[in-house]
């Protein structure tokens, strides 16, 4: 039987959501089932969780025809998504950081300068606050700060990633900009992963064509939790780094080496010198200073304090590779102390900073304020990382510098202060035994405490209307007075404290006209900066 006959008896084209191959055979999933014609015998019809499948031995049936329907599939996606690319009025909707116009938004991916402008995706599910078939959204900037909706660059078409084109790397080429990815299969009632790592091309920059997987099998010793491809060229060779399950159930880095960035060879699996969590995501790896870092999130990591309750973290490694690729791990550190930061990614800048963005929420978290205006979670804002003397460092990006406007002066006591925005930064010396109060009306507001007893920084947002996720993070610290830089924008807080030295992400929300400033516990000469909207890549 042909694909044809089979798309005919599902109802037409317009009829199918889904295309699968399952082992041997082709599935197609319909809309509307009573669109569906009589069926002959070698033909099935299953309900698989509320989506009807018809499905026939898949024969002769060669990629390039399941390409084509894929195709189709994907223009009805993009059709689909555009009514969700108006953004929502929202008092939580951030003024300079990416948020999604409507739906779910996850982890930054192939963040990119290449050929004249940075490039920025991210996933989303553009049709509720769920995690359900990511898409890839596609940004462009010039400078970092505002940046302009390109299209729906990759949408969960086709048999190699029906159930989301998940996250992932480019590599900018002078004949394209090549994305990696993972794509992302469930099959049957229980819902079987089956992952493959994908490659699509752009020549232009703004259309992007998927070449299907680079990488079909899964190697030995893992589960199917391999995924999120980083690329990069070293000692002569491409090498993919994929975050990984071992069959053990441990966290680990798998390696895949290339000539040709089309072409896999599987070489190892690493990380056996720090073993941590049940899983690693989101690898990144990047030099700065002649250093090299791998950063990636593990999961399932336990803590010992007890307001710590959240297993998906974020951590950088110094890291090494011999002459073979063979990656090492040295010593590592959190990147973000705070509730809000995940799946990372880094770019450098045309003139040679290593910048990084993350995902501002987590994986278990979707429900929020926001989604009550139909959108949910956003990016990080962008922030530099250095390697200065041995020690790590992390400062706001340069380029937000634009967003500021004129200065106010403000001495900080126990009396409210009116900010008269919640878009601004804010530079101040904390003291020990002192308390900032953020986003202050009546009993809402979101405090740091410089605990002396504890010696921690104490950042606490149980006073705020956040709906999950954990509402106390305690910062051990020991400098002798505590230099804040902090960033908020309507529903989100970035704090860098002693000049980078450690940061801390969280997302606030409380109501609109919470813009008030408290400082309990003595008196403080701070410096607010207004910040300005950037440009909304998405018009309303
Ligand atoms: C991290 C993550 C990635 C995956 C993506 C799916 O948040 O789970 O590992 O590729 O989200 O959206």
């Amino acid at each position: 039987m042909s694909l044809d006959l089979l798309i005919e008896l599902a109802g037409g084209m317009d009829n199918i959501c889904r295309i699968l191959t399952p082992s041997n055979l082709v599935t197609v999933a319909v809309l509307d089932k009573h669109r569906i014609h009589t069926l002959p015998q070698d033909v099935t019809m299953t309900s698989v969780l509320g989506e009807w499948q018809l499905s026939m031995a898949r024969g002769s049936i060669c990629d390039e025809e399941l390409r084509q329907v894929g195709q189709i599939i994907a223009e009805q996606q993009v059709r689909r998504a555009q009514a969700y690319l108006t953004p929502t009025a929202s008092a939580y909707r951030p003024l300079w950081h990416i948020s999604p116009p409507q739906g779910l938004l996850n982890d930054p991916n192939g963040f990119v300068y290449h050929q004249g402008e940075y490039h920025l995706f991210y996933q989303w599910y553009p049709y509720a606050c769920e995690h359900k078939d990511k898409y890839w959204v596609h940004l462009t900037s010039s400078d970092l700060v505002n940046w302009d909706y390109r299209s729906v660059a990759l949408t969960p078409s086709d048999w190699f990633d029906s159930h989301g084109a998940f996250s992932g790397h480019a590599v900018s080429q002078e004949d394209g900009l090549y994305v990696f990815y993972t794509g992302n299969i469930r099959l049957g009632e229980n819902r079987d992963r089956q992952t493959t790592q994908c490659l699509a091309v752009s020549r232009d920059g703004r259309q992007f064509t998927k070449c299907g997987p680079v990488i079909r099998q899964l190697p030995p010793g893992v589960t199917e939790h391999i995924r999120d491809p980083k690329v990069f060229y070293a000692n002569n060779e491409w090498v993919m780094l994929l975050g990984a399950q071992t069959t053990e159930l441990e966290g680990r880095l798998a390696v895949y080496r290339s000539h040709n960035l089309t072409e896999w060879q599987f070489d190892g699996l690493y990380g056996d010198e720090i073993a941590q969590g049940y899983m690693w995501e989101c690898p990144d790896t990047f030099e700065l200073s002649g250093q090299r870092f791998f950063v990636f999130g593990p999961q399932g990591i336990k803590d010992a304090n007890p307001h710590h309750t959240i297993g998906h973290q974020n951590r950088i490694y110094r890291m090494s590779l011999d002459e073979h690729n063979h990656p090492q791990l040295h010593e590592g550190w959190q990147l973000d102390a705070g509730f809000d930061f995940y799946a990372p990614q880094t770019a450098q800048t045309i003139d040679g900073r290593r910048v990084m963005i993350g995902w501002m929420g987590l994986p278990d978290e979707v429900d929020q304020p926001s989604c009550d205006d139909q959108w949910l979670h956003q990016l990080t804002m962008l922030r530099e990382i250095h390697w200065e003397q041995g020690r790590l460092k992390q400062r706001p990006a340069q380029e937000l510098l634009q967003l500021r406007q004129a200065p106010r002066s403000l001495l900080l006591n126990a009396t409210v202060q009116d900010a008269m925005c919640k878009s601004y930064e804010l530079t101040l010396d904390l003291q020990w035994g002192q308390e900032l109060r953020l986003m202050v009306k009546g009993d809402q507001y979101v405090s740091l405490v410089a605990d002396r007893a504890k010696g921690v920084l104490r950042l606490d947002r149980q006073h705020t209307d956040l709906r999950e996720g954990d509402v106390i993070r305690e910062l051990p610290l020991t400098s002798r007075c505590i230099a804040l830089t902090l960033f908020a924008d309507q529903s989100s807080l970035e704090i860098f404290i002693n000049d980078g030295d450690k940061v801390m992400t969280a997302r606030v929300f409380t109501s609109p006209d919470a813009s008030g400033i408290v400082l309990l516990g003595g008196e403080v000469q701070a410096t607010l900066y207004p910040l300005q909207a950037a440009k909304a890549p998405f018009r309303a």
